[in-house]
């Protein structure tokens, strides 16, 4: 997969050189590929934004530079991701979706955020997908941090990045629909706190049970809303993810 990431601090997106996404990029699955959107402005001061039609405070970032970035970036199949508050909710089914994509552009906005004619102008590119999304209810200073996450969430779901394809199986946000149940490792018994004897009983139906158990407590007390849903579609419950 390729993807290109441009922003006005190319330095914000560093950590995608370490760990899993960094070893993706060394094993030649992830082709990552950070710009500076002022590599795009013509006048001396390499300006991004100016002040909003209509007033009101702060600015706003220029289509016509961005234009210049996203006509050299964006090429026929690509789907450019805007990390914005006013995006729609950036879900585990969005993650897997985009991991079967060839080509990701996320254009990353700070100030008040980007010409809305940006957006709307690739919409109607041919080839070009175009999603706005955002990473949660709260209002970050630019969209640096939502690419940081969107390209973990999705690289990790590319094949052969992580070293076991069973640990995306059972984890929060899973098939199963629920938060993951707890776990434990040695030793047994710390801090006065002992592991779940269960556990240790070497008994897998038992085992199985329990989890799935804890699976559905921590979600009707952490996330109800994420019951409803399954309820609401029941389809999308599958024993056998538990
Ligand atoms: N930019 C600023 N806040 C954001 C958020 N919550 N999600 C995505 N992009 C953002």
């Amino acid at each position: 997969m390729r993807v290109d990431v441009v922003s006005i601090f190319p330095d914000y997106l560093a950590p995608l050189d370490l760990s899993l996404v960094g070893k993706a990029r060394t094993a030649g699955l992830l082709d990552l590929r950070v710009h500076d959107l002022r590599d795009w402005t013509t006048d001396r001061h390499r300006t991004v934004d100016d002040t909003p039609f209509g007033g009101g405070a702060g600015m706003v970032m220029r289509p016509d530079v961005w234009g210049r970035a996203l006509d050299d970036v964006l090429d026929d199949g690509a789907h450019l991701l805007l990390p914005t508050p006013s995006g729609a909710p950036l879900t585990q089914r969005t993650a897997e979706a985009l991991a079967g994509e060839q080509h990701l552009v996320v254009a990353c906005g700070r100030y008040e955020g980007i010409d809305a004619r940006v957006a709307e102008h690739y919409a109607t590119r041919p080839g070009v997908t175009v999603s706005e999304f955002s990473i949660g209810d709260y209002v970050l200073n630019g969209g640096e941090v939502a690419a940081l996450v969107l390209v973990e969430a999705v690289a990790r779901l590319l094949p052969g990045v992580v070293g076991n394809p069973e640990s995306l199986v059972e984890e929060s946000h899973g098939a199963a629909g629920l938060l993951e149940y707890p776990v434990f490792t040695k030793p047994p018994s710390w801090a006065e706190l002992d592991v779940p004897e269960v556990l240790l009983s070497g008994h897998h139906a038992r085992i199985a049970r329990w989890r799935r158990d804890q699976a559905l407590l921590r979600t009707a007390a952490r996330r109800p809303d994420m019951l409803d849903a399954l309820a609401a579609d029941p389809g999308a419950f599958d024993a056998h993810d538990l």
